[in-house]
């Protein structure tokens, strides 16, 4: 049987997100940053995925006035192309345009297709280019944006 919960963040989940992210990213958040974003950052909203009692994925958001800029999204390698973060994202933007986040926007690695591929199935689109942004290779950032138009698709 696989249960999947998606549920807001909280301390107790730092050392889980810093794992997640050594795994995921070629230049991972340190643990301090983790913490203060847990923990002091009053804009930060994050969630965790659990599949079968195992946080398999995350996702951050910070709140910026009326708009959701999503920091990080990340699932275990062998935990991928299961949707899993398809649902992250439909509950986070569900839950924060409660809120009154009315639009949301994110930077990406332009050569992460799996993750623009995410982000398209919830109607963001490519909007502006970072160039060179990211300082370990000089990749450019690509600047998408979500047509608040457009209902979630899941
Ligand atoms: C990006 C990432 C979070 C996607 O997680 P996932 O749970 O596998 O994604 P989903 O199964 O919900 O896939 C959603 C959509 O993304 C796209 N997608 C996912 N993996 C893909 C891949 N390898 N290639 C192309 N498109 C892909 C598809 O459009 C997919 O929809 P579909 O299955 O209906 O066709 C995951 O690959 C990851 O953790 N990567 C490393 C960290 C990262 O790069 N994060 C994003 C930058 S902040």
């Amino acid at each position: 049987m696989n249960n999947l919960v998606i549920r807001q963040a909280d301390e107790t989940d730092i050392d889980a997100i810093a794992r997640l992210e050594e795994i995921c990213f070629a230049t991972p958040w340190s643990r301090e940053s983790i913490r203060q974003e847990l923990t002091e950052n009053k804009l930060a909203f994050y969630v965790i995925a659990e599949l079968d009692g195992e946080i398999v994925g995350y996702a951050g958001m910070w709140l910026v006035i009326d708009e959701g800029h999503i920091t990080n999204v990340a699932v275990l390698p062998e935990h991928r192309g299961k949707h899993i973060a398809s649902a992250i994202i439909a509950v986070m933007i569900e839950f924060t345009e409660g809120q009154g986040i009315k639009r949301f926007t994110l930077e990406v690695r332009s050569s992460n297709e799996a993750a623009k591929g995410l982000y398209r199935k919830f109607n963001f689109k490519e909007e502006g280019l970072r160039k060179g942004y990211y300082q370990d290779n000089g990749e450019d950032a690509v600047i998408m944006w979500r047509d608040p138009s457009e209902p979630l698709k899941n």
